[in-house]
């Protein structure tokens, strides 16, 4: 469908950027950023913020958000952590780039484990090894049960759980003495979640193996694993339940093999991410990438322009990163000058992108619950916060005390401070002038509390605009540009 669309004879992107611009209410001369307009309300049917339930919205392809918020892919905001986070509240965490590639499949994994739905291959253990041994990988892979396989048939002979070991002193007991033996409960494959709960109910157990008619271990379903799918009613999930994730890469001389490796790991999209987004390097990458992963979504970026959109969505991108200089420890609009601000970048970019079906996530500057609000209203499907994010507890890095208060640390990318960091560690050859900076941000506890705040908004300023549903908002709301004094007149004194 998108490929089809491409092949449409070609409008002047810019032209299409200065039809949107004024259906949307914003002037087509001068780029303007979120103080610089107001959203305007339209008589509206909707009782109450609460009512509005639907916040879908399409992150690339068929990856729907039910939480238009993406975690920036930045050292000090995204790992696995922050990305099972996020996915349990509908939304998705990008892993930085910035780690070397084993380690980011390792994330990747982990978030892939965190809810693992049906487990399609549970770690097992064979009746000979020792108690210490079972310890072990529990704790290594953060698991509570082993299916336990006879070694040389590799049928399923029992199982054995954290219960069974927690209390036991002398580690090298055999696990055939301590294990639970057949006839277990099992189940075959093909058994849906809905099915393994009403078995849980049933038998009250907390593991069922799914076994096929060789007595071979097919997979693993835990009581845990189904508690928090009920628990997490947005989360976003793939087909088999499991939270999805986003990795990222560079543009690399690895950058491609990287990102197969990540989308074996499980990475649901791939986002291929430079600065300087609007450049042959990055279109050629994107076009070799398209060509390497078979049906993967890529994301790529930051661009800020009509012209540099198309550049990204013709080469093969599905949902464009849009952004250049607004972020809060960004450099580049003060050291190179570059950089559209950012309600006019996002506008124009989705005026070109809607015409193809791609969706624009909007980067950077978001400090509030309006800023989050108007990305949206002037066109992208979802936002992508750094910022706001930080110093939450799922951030990488750890909180410390100073001034008498509680902080944790946010760094820009380009920053002089991480550019040193790389160099240690062998990434970096030599430093370039900093376009970014390091901060200090308050500590700010869980990051469901960050983003229930900004939804909270979302809902309410739909419910001003009369939209019931998240793309119906994006489309119809329009902006008035305000004066410096309009903005602070909204201010509380
Ligand atoms: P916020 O405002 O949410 O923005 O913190 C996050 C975005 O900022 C970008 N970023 C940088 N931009 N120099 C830049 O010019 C940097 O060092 C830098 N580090 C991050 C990035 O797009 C991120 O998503």
């Amino acid at each position: 469908d998108r490929i089809l669309k491409v092949a449409q004879p070609k409008e002047d992107p810019r032209v299409i950027a200065k039809t949107y611009l004024s259906e949307k209410g914003l002037p087509k001369d001068i780029a303007l950023t979120f103080e610089d307009v107001t959203i305007l309300d339209f008589k509206s049917d909707v009782p109450s913020r609460s009512s509005i339930t639907d916040t879908r919205s399409r992150l690339a392809r068929d990856i729907f958000l039910n939480t238009p918020i993406v975690s920036a892919n930045m050292d000090t905001v995204t790992e696995a952590r922050m990305s099972i986070a996020l996915a349990r509240l509908g939304g998705l965490g990008f892993i930085h780039q910035f780690l070397p590639i084993e380690r980011r499949v390792e994330e990747v994994k982990r978030v892939k484990r965190a809810d693992s739905g049906i487990i399609e291959n549970p770690a097992t253990i064979h009746p000979e090894a020792t108690i210490g041994e079972v310890k072990k990988l529990m704790a290594e892979m953060q698991i509570s049960g082993l299916p336990v396989l006879d070694s040389a048939t590799k049928k399923l002979v029992g199982i054995i759980s954290s219960r069974d070991v927690r209390f036991e002193a002398i580690n090298d007991k055999r696990v055939a003495e301590v294990m639970t033996h057949l006839p277990l409960i099992t189940a075959p494959p093909g058994t849906t979640l809905e099915q393994a709960r009403i078995i849980f109910k049933k038998n009250k157990i907390e593991k069922l193996p799914l076994v096929d008619g060789e007595d071979k271990i097919v997979g693993l379903i835990t009581a845990k694993d189904i508690l928090k799918i009920a628990q997490f009613p947005q989360a976003l999930r793939d087909q088999k339940g499991h939270l999805m994730v986003g990795a990222t890469v560079g543009i690399g001389k690895n950058f491609i093999a990287e990102a197969k490796e990540l989308a074996r790991a499980g990475a649901d999209v791939i986002l291929i991410d430079t600065a300087r987004g609007f450049s042959t390097r990055l279109e050629d990458a994107v076009k070799s990438l398209r060509e390497s992963l078979d049906h993967t979504p890529i994301v790529a970026g930051n661009v800020d322009t009509p012209d540099g959109a198309l550049m990204l969505i013709e080469a093969g991108a599905d949902a464009i990163k849009v952004g250049i200089g607004p972020g809060a420890v960004c450099k580049t609009r003060e050291g190179p000058g570059v950089g559209i601000p950012q309600i006019t970048a996002i506008a124009e970019c989705t005026a070109i992108a809607q015409k193809y079906g791609i969706p624009i996530i909007a980067d950077g500057g978001i400090r509030g619950g309006a800023h989050f609000c108007k990305a949206l209203a002037a066109g992208a499907s979802s936002v992508m916060i750094g910022w706001m994010l930080a110093g939450t507890e799922e951030t990488p890095g750890e909180p410390f005390y100073e001034d008498g208060e509680k902080w944790k640390i946010y760094r820009g990318s380009a920053s002089l401070e991480f550019q040193l960091s790389r160099m240690d560690r062998d990434e970096l050859e030599r430093v370039r002038a900093p376009e970014g900076v390091p901060r200090r941000v308050h500590y700010k506890g869980e990051v469901k509390l960050v983003v229930d705040e900004l939804m909270s908004y979302l809902r309410s300023s739909m419910s001003y605009v009369g939209s019931w549903t998240l793309e119906e908002y994006i489309q119809k709301t329009k902006f008035r540009r305000q004066t410096t004094s309009g903005h602070e007149e909204g201010k509380p004194v």
